[in-house]
């Protein structure tokens, strides 16, 4: 694939047939370079509060920045665009999401993200709270800041879904419940959510009007819908290496996911055995249980009806960009939602 920037519809549609996650996803950071510089400048504005020591080191990890991508993309679909805007609330979003992740590995127990020891090993869970809650106003505030009266009353909604569906996850964990229904309300809330935002951000500053921002945000339901399952596929059978996440850490968590959930309605016989490994910590699981699980879920078909969901999903969400004009920034949109759902990392 060429190094230069791509400047034509056809550099998009060549990389969505062809390229692999790692290339797509260059090709989309180059196009979007200045701008993304311009975020991470944002991220790393020096604050005097204690909380930032504890926030900066997740944010200086990395990460993918998937959803400030997203919302810089989709500020380029329609005619008009502030730049200033499109960074600022890229930023938001991305602290939004670096809340969730300092929230969610205190509540997980979780020890390593992004390939590092997570802020609660660090600096223990209380501080990793306040520092997630310290995230949220930070992005409270960019958003008071901004002043476009769309920006809050949309983040206030994200931020609602993402709590009631961090409740319901939690209930449902302490049960074991096997409820795909409920699994799904917990996907669309704690991760389609924040997609929902940026997207619906990012349609706003290209100035779309309501009926494409609606297929931009539905578009954003079914990308986000993805890549939990994505994601959840990732924690059986992904490589700990390019995820930054150890294995099986769902199961130790309680959470029953698709490939579980499918494999427990389909072949009942294997609950006891699910029971027997889920609320307990990855090391002092039994391997060989461990094994047969994971072969369970390969030879069922759990693994492949979760990537066929996956497939509904993104073909779901590329009709719904089809609406919209025919752009490089659309063009853009297809290639992302194909990576997304593919990837390794
Ligand atoms: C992790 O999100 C949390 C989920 C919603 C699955 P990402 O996979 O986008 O995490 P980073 O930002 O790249 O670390
Ligand atoms: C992701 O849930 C949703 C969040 C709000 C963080 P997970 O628990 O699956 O996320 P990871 O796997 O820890 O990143
Ligand atoms: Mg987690
Ligand atoms: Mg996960």
């Amino acid at each position: 694939m060429s190094e230069a920037v791509p400047t034509r519809l056809e550099d998009f549609a060549r990389a969505v047939g062809n390229s692999s996650q790692a290339e797509g996803l260059a090709l989309l950071r180059r196009w979007l370079s200045e701008d993304l510089s311009g975020v991470e400048s944002l991220l790393f504005e020096p604050q005097t509060d204690r909380a930032q020591t504890v926030a900066q080191p997740l944010l200086a990890a990395g990460g993918k920045r998937i959803r400030p991508l997203c919302l810089l993309v989709a500020s380029r679909l329609g005619q008009q665009r502030s730049r200033e805007d499109a960074l600022q609330m890229a930023a938001v979003v991305e602290y939004i999401h670096n809340a969730t992740l300092l929230h969610d590995d205190v509540v997980d127990l979780a020890d390593e993200r992004r390939g590092q020891p997570t802020a609660r090993v660090t600096f223990g869970n209380t501080v990793s709270v306040f520092a997630g809650d310290w995230l949220l106003v930070r992005a409270l505030r960019l958003i008071h800041s901004v002043g476009h009266p769309w920006a809050l009353p949309a983040a206030l909604d994200c931020i609602d879904q993402l709590i009631e569906a961090e409740i319901l996850q939690a209930e449902l964990s302490q049960n074991l419940t096997e409820c795909s229904a409920s699994y799904l309300k917990v996907i669309d809330g704690k991760t389609a959510s924040l997609f929902r935002l940026a997207l619906c951000y990012g349609g706003h500053i290209a100035g779309l009007d309501e009926e494409q921002r609606d297929q931009l945000t539905r578009f954003a339901t079914n990308l986000g819908l993805a890549f939990q399952v994505q994601d959840d596929l990732l924690d059986l059978v992904g490589d700990p290496r390019q995820t930054g996440k150890p294995l099986l850490s769902d199961l130790a968590e309680g959470k029953l996911t698709l490939p579980v959930l499918w494999l427990l309605r389909e072949q009942p016989t294997y609950r006891p055995l699910i029971q027997s490994l889920a609320h307990r910590p990855v090391e002092a699981m039994d391997p060989e249980k461990t094994q047969a699980l994971l072969e369970a879920l390969e030879a069922s078909g759990a693994l492949e009806s979760a990537r066929s969901m996956i497939q509904d999903r993104l073909e779901e969400a590329h009709e719904r960009i089809d609406a919209l004009p025919d752009t490089l920034a659309r063009s853009a949109l297809g290639l992302m939602t194909r990576l997304l759902v593919e990837r390794v990392s």
